[in-house]
């Protein structure tokens, strides 16, 4: 068991959060200063590091990777992508690999508007912009959309790149509303029209920023309500059209809509969002975004955005790959993986929820997964779950998920606030029932584990799996992760 524990993606994240030694103050302030910011992360025992994490590679069961429709884990990407080469690239016809230039002057292809085109007909919108990442995409939106004097509001928990884009962009004025609270964002808006002179008079406008699924937390957006909260507030003539929405479809992408289209076209509602930004590294196992919207939004992007203007076009490869995968999303083994992930979600919840020990797990306050509650009652399954437990245990629970087999990740400030970490579980279409089954009854054997400590039935108080990595960290002189 020790070696499924201590593996090397676990020991070298630890490991690197030992104190480097001070820089040599001869060497001058730019490295004494780096390496004391660093230093800063360690004593936090948050230094990020670089390894051998990949679910494929450690062979451990994926609950983890963003592969959610399994098009990568089924070779079935890898498939599409090849056959769209040969469509492609007919014989005699020579294709550019790399893109030889920016977008805006030479490189600009058929093959890239052609794609962008099929893409926007595909999320039912008027045009669409491609983008080399989502967070090119987000920085281009709110460093180009929001003119000087616009308001923006953004829900709590939108992503860095959303919060990279809005720092760097012209409105002046910016709000931040309670994650997912519709009543809040109605409060927020409220005051930004009653204080905000030019927005009150009609000549400034406010954009909201908005997740369609969060990353962190895998519940989907009250969009309908928050468009149904912005016609009422600004339901006058002058306010027409004064609110308007972002929504990053990051974590939606293949997964919502009949097929896949995300939650704004889920709920209709082409029409009021302004801007939509679908990436392709999750769900769609490739990787890049577009910008959908209006020509006018489209023409803004690429006069406006300097992440469009001074960077190479996206090239052939990654174009081709993000088509293999919009070819895949739309045949049948791309409904069938959709269909697959909701049942795998579904068999989670199902299993842990009629699990005996469930309701005694919750009551002690040692196991949480806030998406279980009303599962049943929910028509679409978020791929995303979160797993919390008391703060002092969450590591512990990791490190026994870690040892039996599973990948997942602990989410810990300051990708999430102080207090606030929990365990994140992301499912996928490759998963099998038995492996849904497995992490349940993992959870549930460490539950047992830490109620028996916590009553004095066993001769412990640490969990077996945390005992033996925090042996090995006081072999090494390491503390922190939970360790007592
Ligand atoms: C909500 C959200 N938006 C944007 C991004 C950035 O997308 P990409 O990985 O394509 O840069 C991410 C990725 O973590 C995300 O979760």
């Amino acid at each position: 068991m020790h070696s499924h524990i201590l593996t090397p993606a676990l020991t070298t994240r630890i490991r690197a959060q030992r104190l480097a030694p001070a820089a040599d103050p001869s060497a001058g302030a730019f490295h004494a200063n780096l390496a004391a910011a660093l230093n800063d992360r360690r004593a936090a025992h948050s230094l990020r590091t670089i390894s051998d994490n990949n679910p494929q590679q450690s062979k451990k069961i994926d609950f983890a990777s963003n592969d959610i429709l399994s098009f990568n884990a089924t070779g079935q990407l890898y498939h599409h992508f090849l056959s769209e080469l040969t469509t492609a690239n007919p014989p005699g016809v020579n294709i550019n690999i790399g893109s030889t230039g920016s977008r805006l002057l030479d490189g600009d292809s058929l093959y890239l508007s052609q794609t962008e085109l099929l893409i926007a007909t595909f999320h039912h919108a008027e045009t669409g912009l491609l983008c080399s990442s989502g967070y090119d995409a987000n920085v281009a939106v709110w460093t180009a959309i929001p003119r000087p004097g616009d308001v923006v509001l953004y829900d709590a928990l939108v992503h860095a790149s959303t919060h990279a884009g809005i720092a760097r962009s012209l409105a002046m004025e910016k709000f931040e509303f309670k994650h997912g609270d519709v009543e809040d964002f109605r409060e927020v808006l409220g005051r930004v029209v009653r204080e905000q002179g030019l927005v009150r008079a009609g000549r400034r406008s406010v954009l909201v920023a908005v997740e369609a699924v969060y990353s962190m937390d895998g519940d989907v957006c009250p969009l309908r309500e928050m468009v149904e909260v912005a016609r009422e507030v600004c339901g006058t003539e002058e306010l027409r059209g004064s609110v308007q929405f972002v929504v990053d479809e990051a974590h939606s992408t293949g997964l919502l809509g009949e097929k896949g289209e995300g939650l704004v076209s889920a709920l209709g509602l082409e029409k009021e969002i302004a801007v939509r930004v679908h990436t392709f590294g999750k769900c769609m196992g490739a990787s890049g975004a577009i910008v959908l919207g209006s020509s006018l939004i489209k023409t803004a992007l690429i006069n406006f955005a300097n992440s469009v203007i001074f960077t190479t076009a996206p090239p052939f490869p990654l174009v081709a790959t993000i088509r293999a995968s919009y070819a895949l999303l739309q045949s049948e083994q791309g409904q069938a993986a959709r269909e697959r992930v909701q049942h795998v979600v579904r068999f989670f919840y199902e299993e842990l929820t009629s699990h005996p020990a469930w309701h005694t797990a919750r009551e002690r306050g040692l196991l949480s997964v806030p998406l279980a509650d009303d599962w049943d009652s929910r028509a679409f399954q978020s791929h995303i779950s979160t797993v919390w437990t008391r703060p002092q245990y969450m590591y512990w629970l990791y490190f026994h998920l870690h040892a039996e087999g599973y990948c997942v990740w602990p989410i810990e400030h300051p990708v999430v606030p102080i207090g606030q970490s929990r365990i994140k579980v992301s499912f996928h279409a490759a998963n099998t029932d038995e492996q849904v089954q497995g992490l349940v009854d993992a959870i549930f054997v460490w539950v047992e584990e830490v109620t028996a400590n916590e009553e004095g039935r066993a001769n412990a108080k640490v969990t077996h799996a945390a005992s033996v990595v925090y042996e090995w960290m006081r072999s090494e002189g390491l503390d922190g992760f939970g360790m007592v």
